[in-house]
């Protein structure tokens, strides 16, 4: 198999399992990571199969929703799709250990990645963040059925992966435990250069929103 068609099989078995998906894991977030990642990638000069991959999986066997050993069921996956052989297996061990640690799980995991890796964190955070961020965060939150605010509960930096999982906080507060904090954790300069706008846009919508919230 080809890298073309390795891209085409992986891509097409992520949009059939992937769409439909209400909690922000959806295909087009798959899609727009993936678009960011090659961005980000062009002037960054990873290994495109390997940006483009890594994007593609990267939500796949999310803990949020997989309970089970992510890293088996990857290999699992590629060798069901058939794609194995096209990449050597230190690629794929890159390729899924990178998977494994770019998340946000509460915190920010700390563990080195490959290049690639911090392309598509960069392009996976982007994604949090700005407009489409927003859209996202309130899409979850309506989801798990949270408020979209509650002043009697402020705002509130929640530390640990348990309460950011469990926690049942309005909405707005995701800005202030993760997406506002994102700008400054980005690894390429493309990737700052984007959440500094994208930053910038949140910062805005906040003010907009407690001056509405106030009756302006
Ligand atoms: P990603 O898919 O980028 O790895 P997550 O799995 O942490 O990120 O979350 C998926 C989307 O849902 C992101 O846009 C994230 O900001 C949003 N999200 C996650 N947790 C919350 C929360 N507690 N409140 C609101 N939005 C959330
Ligand atoms: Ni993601």
């Amino acid at each position: 198999m080809n890298h073309a068609d390795v891209l085409r099989t992986v891509s097409d078995h992520v949009r059939s399992c992937s769409l439909g998906e209400a909690t922000g894991h959806d295909w087009w977030h798959v899609v727009r990571v993936a678009k960011l990642a090659k961005r980000i990638n062009d002037s960054a000069g990873g290994d495109g199969i390997r940006v483009e991959l890594t994007a593609l999986l990267h939500d796949v066997f999310d803990e949020k929703f997989y309970d089970g050993d992510a890293s088996a069921a990857l290999f699992d996956l590629i060798d069901q799709l058939g794609v194995r052989a096209a990449l050597s297996n230190e690629e794929w061990d890159g390729i899924i250990f990178d998977i494994l640690h770019l998340g946000f799980k509460g915190g920010f995991d700390q563990t080195p990645l490959s290049l690639e890796g911090q392309i598509v964190q960069d392009a996976d955070r982007l994604d949090a963040v700005g407009a489409i961020g927003i859209a996202r965060a309130f899409a979850y939150g309506g989801a798990k059925g949270r408020e979209l605010y509650n002043p009697d509960e402020g705002v509130v930096a929640v530390g640990t992966a348990a309460e950011y999982r469990n926690g049942s906080r309005h909405t707005i507060n995701h800005f202030y435990e993760k997406l506002l904090l994102l700008r400054d954790r980005m690894n390429t300069s493309e990737g700052r250069a984007i959440a500094e706008r994208r930053h910038k846009f949140m910062e805005e919508f906040l003010a907009e929103f407690y001056l509405e919230w106030d009756g302006e």
